[in-house]
């Protein structure tokens, strides 16, 4: 362990940086924070997606009471109390653009030295780190959804989670039928170019139609940790699920599109009820995408389908012949921290044109706080500059997180009192222009 720079942690912790040595103390430390079923002994065998350069963890140096004093002196040990980390996102999709991101992760603390501060001054360095190497904004998935707005973190994406019943009947899309459909055990030697290049693809260009309008927040595994996590399938994590599984849809002899599963079966006296969970389901255009749930929908012995995470406005949601028979429920999905205002707003595209002048308060970052003008033409080029002139409307650093991905109105944070207008119009211009027309989501959790 070797010492950085840090900000003030409560007394008697200090901050490090953790490496691939550290593994069975961070995975320790991570199951106090998230209790798990599986042993640490299981867990330390298996790859973890960390980036180590990017890991810290805050170590409690403390008396020993078991020792027993030498020359007067009582030994201290040193232990792991909590830890976080972050993923490099050179390439982080935000409304027609990508950005630089951190995306925080792996924030965990023992809850033996919980509700002292720690949390909080990780996130201070975890902000201080963000901005020194030029990511003007952090994601996050949050354990629970109560932590991270104090911190200046707005809810900025949702999905949407379904039960479909087995056999919904599904609008058709022409070209649905001409897909060739290839269902095998995932694996990353054989699948991962694929998954990789039509998750890229699907995301930069949803629906196929070559607009240049993106899915802001559709995060790819940028990292070969991050790449190795997510395609390695240890059993014991599977909850009595089968080991992961990938339908391919090929038109023409081109992969168009893919979902990746897990069936588990439940034999009951009326018959097999078994479920499919689905990971992503991916694919290029509407055709694709038909042939896709089409698949998901009709596996044999099962009598539902568990979409995990897909867009609120995924395209089975338009598709469903009866969507009230898909039960659904719509969770928070990503969550957005703007650290460096200027940066982040000139950085992202607008769906209208804009002259605004905004005035963001901003209680962690001073940087951020005061007047910044916005000026943008309608998926153009867009610029911010701070200014003296009087603010159109005035929002927390929090809003403005929420807002950053284009799925979150800043007219409907104005009705719930959290954005103010001084200038009438401006709300309505600059709820247009931060808008998009596809919803955010990140299609897998960091
Ligand atoms: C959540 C967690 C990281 C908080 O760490 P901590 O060191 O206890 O947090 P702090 O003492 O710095 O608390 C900072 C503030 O956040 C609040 N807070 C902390 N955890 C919270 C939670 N789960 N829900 C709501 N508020 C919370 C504290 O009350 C405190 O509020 P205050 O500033 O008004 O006093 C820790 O409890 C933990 O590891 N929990 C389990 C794993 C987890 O949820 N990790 C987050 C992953 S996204």
């Amino acid at each position: 362990m070797t010492e950085p720079t840090h900000r003030p942690l409560p007394a008697g912790y200090r901050l490090t940086s953790l490496t691939e040595a550290d593994k069975r103390a961070v995975l320790e430390v991570d199951t106090w924070a998230f209790p798990s079923e599986v042993d640490l002994d299981e867990q330390v065998q298996h790859p973890l997606p960390l980036t180590w350069s990017r890991t810290f963890g805050v170590v409690s140096d403390h008396e020993d009471a078991d020792a027993v004093p030498f020359d007067g002196a009582v030994p201290t040990v040193s232990e792991l109390a909590a830890m976080h980390a972050s993923y490099p996102f050179a390439e982080f999709p935000v409304p027609g653009a990508t950005l630089p991101v951190s995306g925080l992760t792996w924030v965990g603390v023992h809850p033996q030295h919980r509700r002292r501060g720690i949390l909080s001054a990780m996130i201070d360095v975890h902000f201080e780190q963000a901005r020194a190497a030029g990511e003007p904004v952090s994601a996050l998935f949050a354990a629970e959804a109560a932590i991270y707005g104090r911190f200046g973190y707005g809810q900025a994406a949702q999905d949407l989670r379904l039960t479909i019943p087995r056999g919904a009947a599904l609008r058709d899309v022409p070209g649905a039928d001409e897909h060739t459909v290839r269902i095998e055990k995932a694996d990353r030697a054989r699948h991962g170019e694929l998954v990789d290049s039509l998750h890229r693809a699907a995301g930069a260009d949803p629906g196929g139609h070559g607009t240049g309008v993106n899915r802001p927040g559709w995060v790819t595994r940028e990292s070969p940790e991050l790449q190795e996590a997510w395609w390695s399938d240890p059993a014991a994590f599977r909850r009595g699920r089968e080991s992961q599984r990938i339908v391919v849809v090929e038109r023409d002899g081109e992969p168009r599109g893919y979902a990746t599963f897990r069936r588990k079966l439940s034999w009951e006296t009326t018959g097999p009820r078994g479920t499919v969970s689905t990971g992503e389901v991916v694919a290029l255009d509407a055709a694709a995408a038909r042939a896709l749930w089409g698949v998901l929908t009709d596996l044999d012995l099962t009598s539902e389908v568990e979409p995990f995470m897909i867009p609120v406005d995924d395209v089975v949601t338009h598709l469903l012949v009866n969507p009230r028979a898909a039960a659904g429920r719509v969770a928070d999905n990503l969550w957005v921290r703007v650290l460096d205002v200027p940066v982040a707003l000139a950085g992202r595209r607008y769906a209208g044109d804009v002259d605004v002048v905004l005035h963001v308060s901003d209680a962690r970052v001073p940087e951020n706080s005061g007047h910044w003008r916005l000026r943008a033409t309608a998926f153009g080029g867009a610029a911010c500059e701070r200014t003296e002139d009087p603010a159109d409307l005035s929002l927390d650093v929090r809003e403005l997180g929420s807002a950053f991905l284009g799925g979150v109105s800043l007219a409907s944070l104005a009705t719930a009192g959290l954005v103010s207008e001084h200038r009438p119009g401006a709300r309505a211009a600059a709820s247009a222009a931060f808008g998009w027309p596809v919803a955010p989501v990140s299609s897998w959790v960091f």
